[in-house]
């Protein structure tokens, strides 16, 4: 059952910046935009490159640092070819002053 894992503090994470956390076996990157958080599979599903080297773009966008897809962070669909396939998204939530994905 899904349940909300604290992963940060909400000034841990500058804005336009990540925090990689390991899950349940799995790489996912939480990013700052502003006041607002998203998390994704950090893996690239182009050819496995760690997205959280990549750098944003046009607010909401990371672009992977290896060939140059791009994934939109609110809803992790991949934007521009070589990636075809989305990355998966977690919701999240602040409490206080800590930063939750729900997994
Ligand atoms: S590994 Fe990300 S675009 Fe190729």
């Amino acid at each position: 059952m899904a349940e909300y894992v604290t992963v940060a503090k909400i000034d841990e994470i500058a804005k336009g910046k990540s925090k990689l956390v390991q899950i349940h076996g799995k790489e996912i990157s939480v990013w700052r935009i502003e006041d607002s958080y998203f998390a994704i599979d950090d893996i690239c599903t182009h050819e496995e490159e760690n997205l959280s080297n990549g750098d944003i773009i046009d607010t909401f966008h990371i672009c992977c640092p290896r060939h140059g897809a791009e994934f939109d962070l609110r809803n992790g669909k991949a934007l521009c070819l070589p990636a075809t396939e989305p990355v998966q998204i977690y919701q999240v939530r602040l409490t206080g002053e800590e930063v939750q994905l729900l997994v």
